[in-house]
């Protein structure tokens, strides 16, 4: 790995600039799920014991460059300062002196880097004003690393840097699942549409020795073969790029599974009638909602094979029951198997943990990522240029 950690670094009487990501799902003013607040304590704790200064730096929501009362970091503060069990003193117009000022062991959360303009643009100048609140920069924002922003990338050329202990867990939890994976290696690509996974889909097939299609996408794919899927979900424009990368599949010796079998409906919405047929028998009137049986027990077989699992999108309609049971199944399964050891299983994508998190399968997985767009931009092969900066 190219670069430094926290070890690698003197951090005693260091003011650490540490850009984490915090962008929380808020309802009502208040925080509804915590966990990338959770996630970045120990590099927190762990700045603090070798007698640094943590200086955090984050994101909220997107303002475009100005100051937005409702996406204030102020209203995360109380959640930090709960989960740390000690004081954060939050600076809206950070400066060296007020941070020179501050007792030893204080915490600084700085106001969102994004009501300025310069933050999205990277401009130089941002970076430097960030480079000069601080001795050293340590990225713990993984989940923030595909965007080249002035504290995300500009800061890390300025200062001596390194990765968070987030940073480093999800690195190497993603190297161990797609970089140099125990084989075989078989991926589960779900979600409604092929046209935003075709990057991922194309990476996919060279770098997995099993691929595992469903959801709204996989439509798409049982359509390009000529399959009728009456009035499901389907990009029937994209039949060509699906037999392009089924062909591309072949090529590079990766398997591909599509559904055996469905559950299809009339109408979207929660405990609509169903019925489970063959894929090839999808009634002219209804669509497919979520894989069906055979298609779990044939998925939770490539699995038995597997020594590696990466997960990006639920199996079916998740998020409207009883249509989220191909997923629980194959989520439960997958973390049975992780639990005996005998599989690696990392996850991530928004949706992928929320679906975990309901088949409550996310505790037994191996790793699940706190990113969701910067979790697909590496498993499409990109560089991330928030990573690219700490080499
Ligand atoms: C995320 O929530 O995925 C990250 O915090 C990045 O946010 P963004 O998509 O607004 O850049
Ligand atoms: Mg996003």
């Amino acid at each position: 790995m190219a670069w430094k950690t926290l070890d690698d670094m003197d951090l005693a009487g260091k003011r650490v600039l540490t850009r984490v990501d915090i962008n929380v799902p808020m309802e009502n003013g208040q925080v509804t799920d915590a966990t990338r607040i959770t996630r970045i304590l120990p590099t927190i704790t762990d700045i603090l014991d070798k007698g640094g200064t943590p200086i955090l730096l984050a994101h909220f929501g997107r303002p475009k460059g100005k100051p937005t009362p409702e996406m204030s970091l102020s209203l995360i503060q109380p959640d930090l300062e709960k989960a740390l069990g000690r004081d954060v003193t939050f600076m809206e117009r950070p400066s060296r002196d007020a941070i020179d000022a501050l007792p030893a062991n204080s915490v600084v959360l700085v106001e969102n880097t994004r009501f300025s303009p310069m933050e999205e643009a990277n401009d130089p100048k941002m970076a430097e004003f960030l480079a000069s609140l601080g001795d050293v920069y340590c990225n713990d924002a993984f989940s923030a690393a595909h965007r080249a922003h002035a504290s995300t990338e500009g800061v890390a050329h300025l200062l001596p840097s390194c990765a968070g202990r987030l940073m480093e867990a999800e690195l190497r939890a993603l190297e161990a699942a797609l970089g140099d994976p125990n084989r075989p290696v078989v991926a589960v690509v779900g979600g409604a549409k092929v046209s935003t996974k075709l990057d991922l889909l194309s990476n996919l097939v060279e770098k997995v020795d099993i691929l595992v299609i469903g959801g709204g996408m996989a439509n798409t794919f049982l359509a390009a073969q000529g399959i009728d899927v009456g009035k499901s979900l389907c990009e029937h424009d994209l039949a060509d790029t699906a037999r392009a990368i089924a062909d591309k599949a072949v090529t590079t010796g990766c398997e591909v599974l599509l559904p055996r079998d469905v559950v299809v409906a009339r109408e979207f919405k929660a405990g609509a009638a169903s019925e489970v047929v063959k894929t090839e028998d999808c009634p002219a009137d209804a669509m497919i909602l979520d894989a069906g049986p055979d298609s779990v027990a044939h998925i939770c077989q490539a699995f038995e094979r597997a020594k590696t699992l990466i997960w990006n999108g639920p199996l079916g309609a998740f998020e409207i029951p009883p249509f989220d049971t191909a997923t629980n199944a194959a989520a439960s399964y997958a973390a049975g198997l992780s639990r005996s050891g005998k599989l690696v299983s990392v996850a991530g994508g928004g949706d992928t943990v929320a679906a975990l998190n309901k088949a409550d399968a996310s505790e037994s997985f191996t790793y699940i990522s706190t990113a969701g767009g910067a979790f697909l931009e590496w498993m499409e092969g990109k560089t991330l240029p928030g990573v690219a900066a700490l080499g």
